[in-house]
């Protein structure tokens, strides 16, 4: 369908304009190529073989494209920082926090009972896999994948709704922003790619997908509004759900070293993760749920800091952001 509206709209263009509209439609293919597995436009296209001389344009474009492009930035991990993660939590400093503690464990509870997640409590349970399959007290991995991929699709809207707020708020007041809409967007991204990473193991169904159409146009609205009135307490809200994320990611990673995940001990990762966090090509499901994690992990401390600076602060992460950008630049050349 869209592959169809584009060649229509294409037919319409004069030479010039096809060279140029080709450009931008193959710069955005290599990125959805990375983003979806699925091309907008196929290079091979009749539209593009009866213009030969776009074609030679869209082949020069594609070789000099990297395939590890992205507008956003993102964090890439050294091994000593995927295994040092740890599960943290954050005092409460004021009513505030205590407010965004209680509306994300109410969200999890809900959560919880919808995606059937269960965990064994104690260490000494947590080593005996009879006791967890007596109190059947076992995530398989499509129960795993379920509480992913929902929870995914649900993390990517705190990022784009605060990054669209405060770049409205800078258009309307005329102000800078100092630097938060860009690490605000590049959560999101990093979000949306773990939902997509998700996705190349497993589709779901229309019931599904009616909740998560739901969920976000529920958990959309509300966080828009709070973060209208509050910035600070929606940050919060965010820095104390990552902290649950990296609960769950960790149960599970610790779930696949207790054998308990046959099916995900060996399985290779997707392509889309391994080109994402530029992981060796023999990784495997445990890698990548490293990977996340640390991306949780991340998303955690940038929250609780955004909350405890401010709305009115600099953003602390500019750094951050340009160490992300040096170190893609050096692996690149
Ligand atoms: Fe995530
Ligand atoms: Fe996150």
């Amino acid at each position: 369908m869209k592959t169809t509206r584009l060649l229509l709209t294409l037919h319409n263009l004069s030479s010039p304009s096809k060279t140029a509209y080709l450009y931008q439609v193959n710069s955005i293919q290599s990125r959805c190529f990375l983003h979806t597995s699925m091309p907008l436009m196929d290079k091979n296209t009749t539209c593009v073989e009866e213009h030969p001389h776009t074609r030679a344009v869209v082949q020069a474009i594609n070789q000099h494209q990297q395939p590890s492009d992205y507008m956003l930035n993102h964090e890439i991990y050294t091994e000593k920082e995927l295994h040092d993660v740890q599960i943290t939590h954050k005092k409460f400093e004021s009513w505030h926090d205590r407010v965004a503690y209680a509306a994300v464990r109410t969200l999890r509870l809900v959560f919880d009972v919808f995606t059937g997640y269960m965990h064994v409590s104690t260490p000494s349970e947590r080593n005996s896999t009879k006791a967890i399959q007596h109190t059947h007290k076992m995530m398989t991995e499509q129960q795993w994948l379920r509480r992913f991929i929902f929870l995914e699709s649900i993390a990517g809207v705190p990022g784009m709704v605060g990054g669209m707020s405060r770049h409205m708020k800078s258009l309307r007041t005329m102000r800078r922003d100092y630097g938060w809409i860009h690490t605000l967007l590049s959560e999101a991204e990093n979000e949306r790619m773990h939902l997509l990473t998700f996705l190349e193991l497993r589709q779901p169904g229309w019931l599904f997908r009616g909740f998560v159409l739901l969920g976000q146009g529920a958990f959309f609205n509300a966080f828009f509004l709070t973060y209208l009135i509050s910035p600070r307490v929606c940050h919060r809200f965010v820095g104390f759900l990552e902290e649950e994320a990296v609960i769950t990611y960790t149960r599970c990673i610790e779930d696949i070293d207790a054998g308990r995940l046959l099916a995900w001990s060996n399985l290779p990762a997707p392509q889309i993760a391994k080109t994402y966090w530029r992981l060796p090509e023999n990784s495997t499901m445990r890698d990548v749920l490293l990977a996340v994690r640390a991306d949780e992990a991340n998303h955690r401390e940038v929250n609780h800091t955004l909350a405890d600076v401010g709305p009115n602060a600099p953003n602390p992460f500019v750094v951050q952001t340009k160490r992300q950008t040096d170190r893609s630049t050096a692996e690149r050349h």
